[in-house]
C-alpha cells in the first residue's frame, strides 16, 4: 500500500463508537452516501480483524465489480507491452479472476503456497514500523475498499486495485517476494527514525515506482505504475535516473501528483544486487553515511 499519511483517508471512530472514512471533497466518492457508507463498514471489518482469523469478506456492489472489470482488463493489456517477465511470471501464477473482484482472503490463499506471503486488511495508514515489520514475516497491509465506479480509471488513494493487481502479482514472484521481505526486515533492523525512511523511501522508489531495463526497453515492476491506467503508459516519458541507494534514499517525491523522479535497475540482478543487499545489511551507521554523502554533494 502507498505508506504515506495524507495519501489515505483518515479513519476515526466517533463519540457513538462509529467507525468514518475521512474523504476530501475532491473525492470522486464525496457526495456518494451509499459510498461512504460501504466505505466506513470496509474499515470497521479490517479495524475488528484480529490475526490468524480469516479475513471478512466485503459485499462488493455490481457496479464496483465492474470497475474491477474494466480496470483489469486495461491493465492487462498495458503489462503485456510494459510490464517486466519476472512480474508477467507473478501474475500467470496468481492467476486472479478479471470478472470480479477478489475477496483479499482469497488472494492470500492463493499466494501463500506460492511464496508464504499473506495478506492483512488495513483500514487506512498502516504506522511505517508496523508496515515494514510485517513484511518481513511474510505478511502484506492491504486495503480492502474500490475507487468510486464513477471513475474506474482513476484513483486518488491505494484501492483493492493496487494492492492485489500491482503488489500481490509481484509477491507471487519469488524474486520480487524475497525483496519485500528484505525491505521488512530492514525495517526491522533500524533503529532510527530518519534511517527507517531512508529504508521506506527505496521501498518507493523501487517496488512502487520501479524501472528496468529489459530486452532493449525500460519496462516497469513498481506496484504503483503497474496499477495505474495513467501512470504505465506516462513513465517513460519520466526524470529516469541510475540506481543509487542514496539518491533513492534522500529524493523527495509529491504523492499528489504522477511520479516524475524515476529510478532504473539494468536487470533483475542489478535490482537484488544494489537493493536487494542493502535492505539485506544495512544499520543506522551505513544510511547515515550514505545520507552524507548525498548532502556533501550540495
Ligand atoms: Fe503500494
Amino acid at each position: 500500500m502507498f505508506e504515506e499519511a495524507q495519501y489515505l483517508a483518515p479513519v476515526t471512530r466517533k463519540a457513538d463508537g462509529s467507525i468514518e472514512v475521512e474523504l476530501s471533497r475532491s473525492h470522486p466518492g464525496f457526495a456518494d452516501q451509499v459510498y461512504r457508507e460501504r466505505r466506513n463498514r470496509i474499515a470497521e471489518l479490517a479495524l475488528r480483524h484480529t490475526p490468524g482469523e480469516p479475513i471478512p469478506e466485503v459485499d462488493y456492489t455490481p457496479e464496483e465489480h465492474d470497475v474491477w472489470r474494466i480496470v483489469s482488463a486495461e491493465l492487462a493489456v498495458a503489462h503485456q507491452e510494459l510490464a517486466v517477465a519476472e512480474y508477467l511470471h507473478g501474475c500467470e501464477r496468481l492467476a486472479l479472476p478479471k470478472d470480479r473482484i477478489p475477496q483479499l482472503q482469497e488472494v492470500s490463499e492463493a499466494l501463500q503456497p506460492l511464496t508464504g506471503f499473506r495478506y492483512l486488511p488495513a483500514a487506512g495508514l498502516v504506522e511505517l514500523r508496523e508496515f515494514y515489520g510485517t513484511l518481513a514475516d511474510s505478511y502484506f497491509h492491504s486495503t480492502q475498499y474500490i475507487r468510486h465506479h464513477s471513475v474506474p480509471l482513476y484513483t486518488p488513494e491505494p484501492d483493492v486495485v493496487h494492492e492485489v493487481i500491482g503488489h500481490a502479482n509481484a509477491l507471487a514472484s519469488d524474486r520480487f517476494a524475497a525483496l519485500y521481505r528484505l525491505a521488512g526486515e530492514a525495517a526491522r533492523r533500524v533503529e532510527g527514525r530518519e534511517a527507517l525512511e531512508f529504508v521506506s523511501k527505496v521501498f518507493w522508489f523501487t517496488l512502487e515506482f520501479g524501472v528496468m531495463a529489459e530486452g532493449g526497453d525500460l519496462k516497469a515492476y513498481g506496484a504503483g505504475i503497474l496499477s495505474s491506467y495513467g501512470e504505465i503508459r506516462e513513465f517513460r516519458g519520466m526524470d529516469i535516473r541510475p540506481l543509487e541507494l542514496a539518491a533513492m534514499g534522500t529524493t523527495a517525491y509529491d504523492i499528489t501528483h504522477y511520479q516524475d523522479v524515476l529510478f532504473r535497475a539494468e536487470s533483475m540482478d542489478h535490482l537484488e544486487d544494489v537493493v536487494g543487499a542493502f535492505w539485506a545489511t544495512c544499520d543506522d551507521e551505513s544510511i547515515a553515511r550514505l545520507s552524507v554523502a548525498v548532502s556533501g554533494r550540495g
